[in-house]
């Protein structure tokens, strides 16, 4: 039986990963209407693994005897800088879900909920490799700068990056 603490905590995180697929959504749409089909691929593909991240853990906060609420959303942003911004967004927003997880963490513990706490270890590695995708791209990004056909190339990359993801979009079910 989870806690009401650690219950309030895990809805938190149920809205973060909510808001984060709406987010990653909204991205995708621009992308899509700027041409950019293989980052609009990529992105819509990663707004699906957030709504997976989301309906895990309501999942599991229903099993546990609490109760998984869907929360309201804010509309995120309709248009975006360029591309580059895009993704140090991205990175910028996974570094704070990051933050957040090691809170979770760290609640379970002062909590004595260990179930909870080793649930959470999937979201802790999948962290690392999340930040760590974002820190790539957007290295790449830079490297690109202004140059038009770099961005082609990297539209075609994440094209084939996305379609490679569609195993770890099924990997937590
Ligand atoms: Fe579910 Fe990208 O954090």
């Amino acid at each position: 039986m989870l806690s009401n603490k650690v219950s309030k905590a895990l809805n938190t995180q149920i809205e973060l990963e909510a808001s984060s697929s709406q987010y990653y959504l909204a991205m995708a749409s621009w992308a899509e209407t700027q041409g950019l089909n293989g980052i609009s691929q990529f992105l819509y593909g990663h707004a699906d693994e957030e709504r997976m991240h989301m309906l895990k853990l309501i999942k599991f906060v229903n099993e546990r005897g609490g109760h998984g609420q869907v929360p309201a959303l804010k509309q995120p942003p309709v248009t975006f800088k360029s591309v580059k911004s895009v993704f140090e967004e991205i990175l910028k927003h996974e570094i704070k879900v990051t933050n957040e997880i090691n809170n979770l963490v760290e609640i379970t513990l002062k909590e004595k909920d260990y179930t909870t706490h080793n649930f959470l270890q999937w979201y802790v590695s999948e962290q690392i490799e999340e930040e760590a995708l974002a820190r790539q791209i957007v290295d790449k990004l830079k490297l690109i700068g202004d140059d038009r056909g770099g961005l082609y190339f990297f539209d075609r990359d994440l094209e084939n990056l996305a379609a490679v993801d569609k195993a770890p979009a099924e990997k937590g079910k």
